[in-house]
């Protein structure tokens, strides 16, 4: 076993989401708030990949911008090799920011339309001081390219003259131009046509291998993080429900919801497992159920359930908050 890059110990994340003070006062509403994260714990291991999974607004965006100290945390801590990640640390932050980097959803809105791709890739290394030299820096921009599987001459492009899949290729060079070993990437391929997105995974894995990139990949299918994670973390309501080997959790989900969330995903490799139906809404997380948060959907809701948040156990194959895991039915 590698050791942990990344530790992730009871992160919490609540948002103020009130009316403004004058509506509150005539409408006689009390303050609201909103637990988009809620005591989330896990780790990564140089060289893995953990991927963290769920519905929309389930608090994956809100943990990625944490982890890179884009926005700080309500409670419990983010350690990078040993370091806490803490925004208002700024002289802390200095010295671990060109060592994390991020990778966003849409390569559309990521890109600044009117930079030059060969400004866009070494704006990380101006920000930060690197290949400083003479013309150190056009010859890394070339060098990115080509490993991204651009070509140098697209360095005095513009991203409109791309494809989303290319533009995507131009956000991975960014990302790498500071050297960084951690790579938060938050929907990286889901803005993007299903061929082009085993293109851009492929890319990924390889610079991966090449690098030894440790990756926090984020995403709300769980058929893409397939063949890329060792790791899976399923979030409901902010909340890590389960977190498990990225193969057995595909051979046996231990909570409910992981199930749900399985059997959305067609079951290519004919394991036979019974299907569970997929049903309920996601509930509104200003107001979200007592107990479990899970439980209003749940096909094996007991009363105990209603009543309070089911602890981590440990299962067979991780670890999940479920008071009847697969394996104690
Ligand atoms: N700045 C904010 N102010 C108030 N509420 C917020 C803020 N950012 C996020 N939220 C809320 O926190 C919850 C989690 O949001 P988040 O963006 O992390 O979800 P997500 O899992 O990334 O969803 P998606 O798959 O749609 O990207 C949502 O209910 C969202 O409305
Ligand atoms: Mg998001």
């Amino acid at each position: 076993m590698s050791d942990p890059l990344l530790q992730v110990k009871d992160l919490t994340r609540i948002f103020d989401v009130s009316k403004p003070w004058l509506n509150r006062v005539i409408e006689r509403d009390e303050k609201q708030y909103l637990r988009a994260v809620d005591e989330v714990s896990f780790s990564i291991n140089k060289g893995e990949t953990f991927a963290l999974v769920g519905e929309s607004g389930s608090g994956k965006s809100t943990i990625a911008k944490m982890v890179v100290g884009l926005l700080a945390a309500s409670g419990g801590e983010i350690v990078f090799d040993g370091q806490a990640i803490n925004p208002a640390d700024t002289k802390a932050m200095a010295a671990v920011r060109s060592r994390l980097q991020m990778i966003f959803q849409s390569p559309f809105a990521s890109l600044n339309p009117r930079w030059k791709v060969k400004d866009i890739i070494a704006e990380p290394m101006v920000s930060f001081g690197l290949y400083g030299e003479g013309n150190a820096r056009v010859k890394r921009v070339e060098e990115l390219l080509e490993l991204v599987g651009l070509s140098a001459a697209d360095a005095a492009k513009f991203p409109h003259e791309f494809s989303g899949g290319q533009r995507q290729r131009i956000a991975i060079a960014r990302a790498l131009s500071s050297n960084p070993e951690f790579i938060v990437c938050d929907e990286p391929t889901s803005a993007l046509d299903v061929s082009v997105q085993a293109q851009i995974l492929n890319l990924m894995r390889d610079l991966q291998d090449e690098l030894g990139l440790t990756y926090l990949f984020i995403s709300h299918d769980l058929s893409v993080v397939r063949h890329m994670a060792n790791r899976i973390g399923v979030l409901y309501l902010g909340a890590l429900v389960e977190n498990a080997d990225a193969k057995e959790l595909f051979l046996r989900p231990q909570h409910p919801y992981s199930k749900m969330l399985l059997d959305a995903v067609p079951d290519v490799e004919m394991t036979g497992r019974p299907r569970v139906e997929l049903s309920g809404e996601i509930p509104n997380p200003i107001t979200p159920p007592s107990g479990c948060p899970f439980h209003p959907r749940c096909s094996i809701m007991v009363d105990e359930c209603k009543a309070k948040m089911p602890p981590s156990i440990e299962t067979p194959i991780g670890e999940a908050k479920c008071f009847r895991p697969e394996f104690q039915l």
